[in-house]
């Protein structure tokens, strides 16, 4: 090598770093940033997958998504700036950092774009990349769970829960509750169902048991049995007879084997607890609630539920502006079965034959929703068997102060009641159902100090995002849905 040509080496080594380092400084701009921005002319760099690469002899279009917004950046890249290469490498699902200048777009459906200056590669995608193909099965998508955030679809959802969480606080706060912490790991089981996941430190395989032959839990971690909350209403009354009103936002864990579109065996639930709530005040919080939940998702949701609308579900938009619209239908159990058998007496088919004490099934709440009033039913007085043993039980004796709300395609969104403030009368409610007292003690010492009329409701968070995305299977509104035989991920 001569001198000469060693110096313009030299030079283009330095050229170089100082673009590298140039780059390097430049901060990053959000692609939901860069799409508003007018400021045509000005060097941005963008960082993000590719959600499509298409190429031609002239001109390259990628477009680059990064999560911040369900559109994509487009970035024109001039073939010959770019290593060949490196170009061709470029597919579906790689991550790039792209340097270019943002000009107005010439093409349609998008109104900036990138003149390309520089890409670097941060990681290819291989050819078995499983989110490559467009138009998967949802069932496929379940398969693989830890990729399919990357569509557009799982990330409208995300945003969606994300904005659904935020506006929960945001309506609590705002109403003066406060957010209340309540146990994940617990000795009672708040719903008297029986489906609670033990937890256990105890070697299962080398299982302690005592002279009855039963498994003995005093050496184990907690010295009682344990198991993961399926709800936390119970303290969450502790909490709310002593601040006044607050509201739980955790994750439940339910072991019932309901394989259906609607159940979850972990999934997150909201709970408020109001003391000095009368029945008909609890149904209006639940009522303005959900609309307000409702609202934030129209109000700042609007491109993720333009896509779910067009993609998924074309009268999504339509049912969410209908629950704001329309005042909730109250009506009491006795009611809705007087409604439902003259349905039946009139030739409608339930599989579940309806009479005055069962429990509705899903098809007997969507038709009092979706065929008979045709708007959310919040429904009241229920015979007090179907129901929990701490519900208010009313002057008949046979029906108590439960409330639930029943949502067009969803079915049962909210479960509440009124609580049984009285002592005396919870304390034979929960002997005549032969729950433990041992373990319920801390709980009536809230009827025994200062007991006062209380109550509040839950609400199922996925089954709100159901509503609110119009997705039809809960296990697609969860990052990672847990079921009966499934826990991957
Ligand atoms: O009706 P639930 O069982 O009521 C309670 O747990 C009360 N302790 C609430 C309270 O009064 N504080 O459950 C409340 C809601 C249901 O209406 C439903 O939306 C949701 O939780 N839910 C489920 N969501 C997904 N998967 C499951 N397995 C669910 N079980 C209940
Ligand atoms: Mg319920």
């Amino acid at each position: 090598m001569n001198d000469k040509t060693s110096v313009l080496t030299c030079e283009l080594v330095n050229l170089s770093t100082r673009k590298l380092k140039k780059i390097q400084t430049m901060k990053r701009t959000k692609v939901v940033d860069v799409l508003k921005s007018t400021d045509f002319g000005k060097e941005v760099v963008v960082k993000g997958w590719v959600r499509t690469h298409r190429s031609s002899k002239a001109v390259d279009f990628i477009a680059l998504n990064d999560g911040s917004t369900i559109k994509n950046i487009q970035i024109v890249v001039d073939p010959s700036k770019i290593n060949a290469d490196t170009l061709k490498s470029i597919t579906t699902g790689a991550c790039l950092c792209v340097t270019g200048t943002l000009v107005e777009s010439q093409g349609k459906g998008q109104s900036v774009e990138i003149q390309c200056q520089d890409i670097e590669v941060y990681g290819l995608c291989g050819s078995d990349y499983p989110m490559q193909k467009k138009g998967q099965s949802f069932e496929y998508m379940r398969q693989h769970a830890h990729m399919r955030l990357r569509t557009n679809t799982f990330g409208a959802v995300m945003r969606i829960r994300h904005n659904m969480a935020f506006a929960i606080h945001q309506y609590f706060h705002e109403h003066g509750f406060f957010y209340f912490h309540t146990p994940l790991i617990t000795a009672s089981d708040a719903e008297g169902a029986g489906e609670m996941f033990q937890v256990t430190t105890q070697n299962l395989n080398d299982l302690k048991k005592g002279e009855d032959g039963k498994v003995s839990y005093e050496d184990d971690f907690f010295g009682k049995m344990t198991s993961l909350t399926v709800s936390g209403q119970l303290e969450g009354e502790l909490g709310a007879t002593a601040l006044g009103q607050i509201y739980t936002f955790g994750p439940t864990f339910r072991a019932e084997n309901s394989n259906t579109p609607r159940h979850l065996a972990e999934f997150w639930m909201i709970e408020p607890e109001i003391a000095f709530i009368a029945l008909p005040d609890l149904m209006d919080l639940e009522e303005d609630f959900i609309k307000y939940c409702v609202r934030w998702a129209l109000d700042n949701c609007k491109d993720d539920l333009d896509f779910l609308n067009s993609m998924i579900d074309k009268t999504l938009l339509e049912r969410l502006q209908g629950v704001l619209k329309n005042d909730f239908v109250r009506l009491t159990y006795t009611d809705g079965i007087k409604i439902l058998e003259e349905a039946a007496a009139n030739g409608h088919k339930f599989e579940f034959p309806v009479s005055w004490g069962m429990d509705l099934a899903s098809e007997h709440e969507r038709f009092l929703v979706e065929h008979h009033f045709k708007k959310p039913v919040i429904m009241y007085d229920y015979p007090k068997e179907i129901k929990a043993f701490y519900m208010k039980i009313n002057e008949d004796g046979k029906t108590v102060q439960g409330t639930d709300v029943l949502f067009p395609q969803i079915g049962e969104i909210i479960g509440g009641s009124v609580r049984e403030e009285s002592l005396e009368k919870l304390t034979s409610e929960i002997e005549r159902r032969h729950i433990p007292m041992k373990d319920m003690w801390w709980y009536l010492d809230t009827r025994k100090y200062g007991t006062c009329p209380h109550g509040g409701f839950g609400l199922g968070f996925e089954r709100l995002i159901l509503f609110v995305t119009g997705m039809q299977n809960i296990r697609d509104v969860i990052p990672f849905p847990r079921t009966p035989k499934n826990a991957e991920f």
